[in-house]
């Protein structure tokens, strides 16, 4: 069981809590006490992630699958969240895509699905889930952006606009609800040692330079990220809002 407790103690909804970042947000919020509903387009990950949550921290979980670019099936697992968490007051939008294509290579429709699932989705979430939110004290939102927001690559144009319209949005979001009671905060990690970065981690010249890159020299672990966002989740961040707050090992505090 948890020792430590965190208030609120509302259900949070995580997406892409099957896998790295999102799993190990899911894993520290269920160690606070904190229901937590898995989001995820794969359906056994997210039905593992939960079986494992509520069986090392003792909390309410349940899995759901979804596309989250798909509005009524992200309705339905609301309905069956709520029905399982008991309240809904919390979103980590972690599930995301990247698709490397500089300009000149870019396939539109590629363009618009990491638009779609990494920045779009997150907008749609919190108008779906503004009811709960604001009928919850203490709601809060992060969305997990990147380091990508603050600087460029010129492999992944979409991924860098994603990632920095999410930086936006939770600028707009943060001043919509904050009268409401509810906050939003962006999340940018660095390097993170998930699924995602497997296949570039895996060149050990880029890798060596992705530790080396970080002040700390070293990659993130998806634990580093979570615990993060759990106190952003938390009322220990309670006057923080509208804030895109680097995870990055200083990655960004240097040239
Ligand atoms: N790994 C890094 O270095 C890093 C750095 C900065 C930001 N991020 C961001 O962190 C977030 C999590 O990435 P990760 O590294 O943990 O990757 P990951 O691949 O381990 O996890 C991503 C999860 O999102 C899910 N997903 C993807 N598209 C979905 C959709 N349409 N609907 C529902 N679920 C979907 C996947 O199934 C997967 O479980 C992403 O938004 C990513 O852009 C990662």
């Amino acid at each position: 069981m948890h020792a430590l407790t965190l208030s609120p103690t509302t259900g949070v909804v995580v997406t892409g809590g099957a896998s790295g970042i999102g799993r190990a947000c899911a894993h520290a919020l269920g160690a606070v006490g904190r229901p937590v509903a898995i989001w995820d387009r794969d359906a056994e990950g997210a039905r593992d992630a939960a079986g494992e949550i509520a069986a090392e921290h003792g909390v309410a979980t349940m899995s759901a699958t979804v596309d989250v670019t798909d509005a009524s099936r992200v309705d339905a697992a609301l309905g069956e969240s709520r029905d399982a968490l008991g309240t809904v007051g919390g979103l980590v939008h972690a599930a995301g895509m990247v698709i490397p294509q500089p300009v000149g290579a870019i396939q539109w429709s590629d363009w618009d699905a990491t638009i779609a699932v990494n920045l779009t989705a997150h907008a749609q979430l919190v108008q779906a889930m503004h009811g709960d939110l604001v009928a919850n004290p203490g709601s809060a939102v992060v969305a997990i952006a990147s380091i990508e927001a603050m600087v460029g690559h010129g492999a992944i144009p979409a991924y860098c606009a994603s990632k920095a319209g999410l930086v936006g949005l939770t600028r707009s979001l943060a001043m919509q609800l904050g009268p409401l009671g509810v906050r939003a905060n962006a999340v940018c990690p660095g390097y993170t040692d998930t699924p995602m970065l497997a296949p570039t981690i895996a060149m050990p010249e880029v890798r060596a330079h992705m530790e080396a890159s970080s002040v700390l020299g070293r990659l993130a672990t998806p634990d580093d990220i979570a615990r993060v966002v759990r106190f952003l989740l938390s009322d220990e961040a309670a006057f923080i809002t509208g804030v895109a707050l680097a995870v990055d090992g200083g990655v960004t505090a240097i040239d």
